[in-house]
């Protein structure tokens, strides 16, 4: 597993439920992953798995993630991709318990710990996703969901050292609302300092992320990296919050 301590940023291309094999070419020609410059960040491209095969080997200095596993390793399970099958694909990252994933497939913080498991069982880079609704917000629930997403979805067995939780605020997904600078921060500071087991872990923000926010956000002090969704379809959009 890929060892996320020696990263200064860490930027997820969320891509979601978009894309195509045109869409793969004209994205890696703008791209143009040779002449990224090799620093301290790590971009992560999280594509649907059918097209991993497009993308393996030319994403370089960039990493190949997934959007979800299934909690089975193998079996009589429809339509389910397992952690197995993900690495056997190339991918090193894979994103759980995004907010989509749990409020429209109904996965919960215990099915997020077993992918999280499943995912080191077959050293593949969990980044685990929380965030409040709007609704739990204006109730000033915000640090007890968290805590208790935390609590429930990260494994005994994960370590900072390869493991990333990504705060995303349901109501900032896809609406172009974003937190102050100030509530980041704060949330962060707090997952990172009053959470028992997850001292010092990376976190990282997402939420409508894009090249004019995503400097300020990773600027703070608590702030690891970025999880962008929509910005991330365009490859230059992308290529500019790298860097930011
Ligand atoms: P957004 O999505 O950047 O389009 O708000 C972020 C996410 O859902 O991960």
């Amino acid at each position: 597993m890929l060892e996320i301590n020696k990263f200064d940023r860490i930027i997820v291309a969320n891509w979601k439920l978009n894309g195509s094999i045109d869409f793969i070419e004209q994205y890696l020609q703008e791209l143009n992953c040779s002449k990224l410059e090799s620093s301290n960040n790590c971009g992560i491209i999280c594509a649907p798995s059918v097209y991993f095969h497009k993308l393996v080997g030319r994403l370089n200095p960039l990493f190949l993630g997934g959007q979800d596993c299934s909690n089975y390793s193998e079996g009589a399970y429809t339509g389910e991709v397992s952690a197995t099958m993900l690495k056997d694909a190339s991918c090193q990252f894979c994103i759980i318990g995004h907010s989509e994933r749990r409020q429209i497939f109904g996965q919960s913080n215990e099915d997020v710990c077993i992918k999280a498991m499943n995912l080191i069982a077959n050293n593949i880079n969990p980044i685990i996703c929380i965030g409040e609704t709007f609704e739990e917000k204006n109730q000033n629930l915000t640090k007890d969901i968290i805590y208790t997403q935390i609590s429930k979805s990260v494994p005994k067995n994960a370590t900072k050292d390869f493991v990333i939780i990504a705060y995303e605020p349901i109501w900032a997904i896809g609406t172009g609302k974003i937190p102050s600078l100030e509530e980041i921060d704060n949330i962060h500071s707090f997952i990172k300092n009053e959470i028992q087991n997850i001292e010092n872990y990376k976190i990282l923000y997402g939420g409508s992320v894009n090249s004019n926010n995503a400097s300020e956000i990773m600027d703070l002090k608590n702030v690891d990296g970025v999880l962008v969704g929509g910005a991330s379809l365009d490859a230059l959009e992308y290529k500019k919050i790298m860097n930011s």
